[in-house]
């Protein structure tokens, strides 16, 4: 069949296809249309539609782009009914070693400008810091002044904080890993807009999948709604477990079952009100518990 497709149905297609990639999404299936339930015209529509997705996506596997996987994406095709398309895939999915992957993965960032944080007064991308196999990791919301000046995560008063909590559990900074939510630190330090988080969010989902922790730590409300993908409270978030599966991503390990995540209170948040400090330690705790870390005994002063 003959395809002349209207440009902004292509231009539109493309954009979806495109958006797909971006948060992770690489095998399109071609659904065949239940024919008894479509007229001959939606038929048709289904099928031009179909065949157009398949066009627009292959020819997007073959188009130099600055996406998520623009550099090193290998164009694979995956078996199966044989009705997949041609799809990109992350270039981490090739090795095993969370080190190569992590670089692998921020290569891929590259110099950003997906989202408007590049052209608000970032100086610095802040990948994220830590022990590439960390069994514990956590999660914040984004860069601030201290960390976009110096290019790594809660280096400033809350993560003075940060520090002193990990402290408090028996670890040390060098034995987990910290990230954000977006690697650009806001204007102001205001809170990271929806569109700038959808369109870091899978590079952090590449992150966690190529460490597989066993815990993640959402530090604030802004770190577990975005991961989570749920409107609630801090007392409704805190005090349970989820599990965890970072999404559109596959890790290297097929062993890997995800990891589970806790929700505990902000570190900047822990120090306007440090009343609640004892309420983030029950977090930590649970935490602790079930990574099998016994608190570090006091020495006697
Ligand atoms: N607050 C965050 O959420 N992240 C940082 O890296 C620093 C402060």
């Amino acid at each position: 069949m003959s395809l002349t497709l209207d440009p902004e149905l292509r231009r539109a297609l493309a954009e979806r296809v495109r958006y797909c990639h971006e948060m992770g999404i690489y095998d399109f299936y071609r659904r065949e249309p239940v024919i008894s339930e479509l007229t001959e015209a939606e038929s048709e529509t289904s099928e031009v539609l179909s065949s157009s997705l398949s066009a627009v996506s292959t020819s997007l596997a073959s188009e130099p782009r600055e996406g998520m996987f623009s550099s090193k994406a290998a164009a694979t095709r995956v078996a199966g009914e044989g009705k997949l398309l041609e799809t990109n895939s992350p270039a981490e999915y090739r090795v095993s070693d969370p080190v190569a992957a992590l670089k692998l993965i921020r290569e891929d960032l590259g110099n950003c400008t997906r989202c408007k944080l590049h052209q608000q007064g970032r100086k610095q991308i802040v990948f994220g810091v830590g022990n590439p196999r960390a069994e514990l990791m956590f999660v914040g919301e984004g860069p601030g002044a201290d960390e976009d000046t110096q290019g790594e995560p809660f280096v400033g008063r809350a993560g003075q904080l940060l520090n002193n909590m990990i402290k408090a559990m028996g670890l040390r900074r060098e034995d987990v890993y910290i990230a954000n939510i977006v690697k650009c630190r806001p204007p102001g330090n205001r809170t990271p807009e929806r569109d700038e988080c959808e369109t870091c969010s899978p590079f952090l989902m590449r992150q966690i999948a190529a460490i597989k922790p066993k815990v993640i730590v959402a530090l604030g409300a802004v770190a577990a709604k975005n991961l989570l993908a749920i409107n609630a409270s801090m007392s409704e978030l805190r005090g349970r477990w989820y599990d965890f599966k970072p999404a559109g991503v596959r890790s290297s390990d097929t062993a890997w079952p995800g990891a589970r995540l806790a929700v505990t209170y902000h570190p900047a948040f822990l120090l306007r009100d440090p009343r609640q400090k004892g309420e983030a330690w029950k977090d930590l705790q649970m935490v602790m518990k079930y990574l099998g870390i016994e608190p570090p005994k006091k020495s006697a002063e």
